[in-house]
């Protein structure tokens, strides 16, 4: 027998809870689940009457189960659409079938060889000193890193090689991002107006550089480049391939590596860990544990948004036809009912009793619209980390007890700094 969903969404625009989820979207879930009694409740955000699903079971329903009775809720969600254009992320069926496999050609295991390759270089340069003697900023460093790397495999930019441009990229990166954020999703401010121009023309200035990049590219290049794959991988037009590419090269991306980065160094950090640290050294299993773990724990994003298509039962709630549904990634990957000591760092559960569990952790989205960039982010991930493994030992300033902020990504609310030694230095003491 299926539930009415518990909760109210008030009066248009009074009953707006967008402003109090926006401000601190963790205290505002979890202050509705104990209020309801349970992981999934209505609310209005955007002005929209919006059921939020936070339990494991749900995300599941609505990312794999039960995908086919929900279209995709992006194209009318905040500036998304003007700022990026059209995305395979606005996409349903056979369009969206479409647009997937012209781009998981730019990810086929060849391509992805040859990302690593490009990581593996700009890793070596941009991690060689962070045992300097200061402490670092641990998310600035990585987001600057991930920035490096996001330029290098999608742009074709090389920061040691043309300093200048790689800058100017990165500026403009910005202000693109800055016309997303800055822009509260209900209400306009002031400056709205002159963030947004800004912003589109960042766009456009990003699109031109990746336009004139597709259109120098030449076919001989060995290993093929990656504008090389994307000119021939089958978009229906140049602009198809840049406003995809642009997506990218946003902001965005860096700054969910960077999260997932700092995250992974905060959690395994310190002496009470220096055990799992040898043993991530030992064994790759053991780091994949250990990033499954962190994406479990620190989703970079918090969650997505959906349509239903149809009536559907969602975890034994009954969801209309049109209702939109917002699915929280940080609520459902620590839902108790699947997770033992679910708030715990613990990357041994994938051994042991959550064992059945691996794939019930939602970071990349799953089903037919998991990330098309899964595969390459989690051997980036791997080897980024095998690296400061097996180059350093670390420490946190702070201790492992750090608070998060969750938007635009999950990070630590206060600046965390780590001290890095080179192992070499230890081990010759
Ligand atoms: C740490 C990094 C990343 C995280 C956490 C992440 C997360 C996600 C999630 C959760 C979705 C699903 C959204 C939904 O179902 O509503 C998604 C989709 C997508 N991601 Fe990623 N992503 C990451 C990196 C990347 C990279 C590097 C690329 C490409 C260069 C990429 C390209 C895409 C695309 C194109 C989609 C849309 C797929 C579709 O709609 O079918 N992502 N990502």
């Amino acid at each position: 027998m299926e539930k009415e969903v518990p909760g109210s969404a008030g009066w248009t625009i009074t009953g707006d809870r967008s402003l109090e989820f926006a401000n601190s979207p963790l205290q505002f879930v979890e202050k509705k689940i104990t209020q309801y009694d349970s992981h999934v409740f209505l609310a209005r955000a955007l002005n929209i009457p919006t059921v939020f699903v936070c339990s494991n079971k749900g995300v599941q329903h609505i990312l794999s189960e039960k995908e086919d009775s929900f279209k995709m809720g992006y194209r009318d969600f905040g500036y998304i659409h003007n700022l990026f254009g059209d995305l395979l992320l606005f996409y349903d069926d056979a369009e969206a079938t479409r647009v997937r496999k012209v781009i998981s050609q730019l990810f086929d295991p060849l391509q992805c060889h040859h990302y690593i390759e490009q990581v593996n270089s700009i890793a070596d340069a941009f991690l060689s000193n962070l045992d300097s003697g200061h402490p670092v900023q641990l998310y600035e460093t990585f987001k600057r890193f991930a920035t490096a790397v996001s330029c290098k495999l999608f742009l074709d930019l090389d920061w040691r090689e043309d300093k200048l441009q790689f800058d100017t990229i990165t500026s403009i990166a910005t202000l693109h991002w800055h016309g997303l954020i800055s822009v509260p999703l209900s209400i306009q401010i002031t400056g709205w107006s002159s963030s947004f121009s800004k912003a589109m023309k960042a766009k456009n200035y990003l699109l031109e550089y990746i336009r004139k990049k597709l259109n120098s590219c030449s076919s001989n290049d060995a290993p093929r480049s990656f504008f090389t794959v994307a000119k021939e991988a089958g978009f229906k037009d140049e602009e198809e391939a840049s406003h995809h590419i642009l997506l990218f090269v946003s902001a965005l991306i860096p700054k969910a590596l960077a999260s997932m980065l700092t995250s992974f160094c905060i959690a395994t950090s310190g002496l009470d860990q220096e055990c799992f640290r040898e043993q991530m050294r030992a064994s790759d299993d053991c780091i994949d544990d250990a990033l499954l773990e962190v994406q479990r724990l620190w989703p970079p994003f918090l969650g997505g948004r959906r349509i239903a298509k149809e009536d559907v039962s969602i975890d034994g709630y009954k969801i209309p036809k049109d209702t939109t549904v917002a699915f929280i990634t940080w609520f459902a990957n620590r839902d108790p009912r699947v997770f033992a000591e679910a708030d715990k760092f613990n990357p041994s559960r994938f051994q042991n009793g959550d064992k059945e569990h691996r794939n019930l952790v939602w970071t990349f989205g799953g089903g037919k619209r998991i990330c098309v960039g899964y595969n390459l982010i989690n051997k980036l991930l791997k080897t980024v980390c095998k690296k400061l493994l097996l180059k350093y030992d670390y420490q946190c300033n702070t201790g492992d007890n750090v608070s998060y902020k969750t938007l635009p990504v999950a990070r630590p609310r206060q600046t965390v700094n780590m001290t890095f030694w080179s192992r070499e230095v230890n081990k010759a003491s």
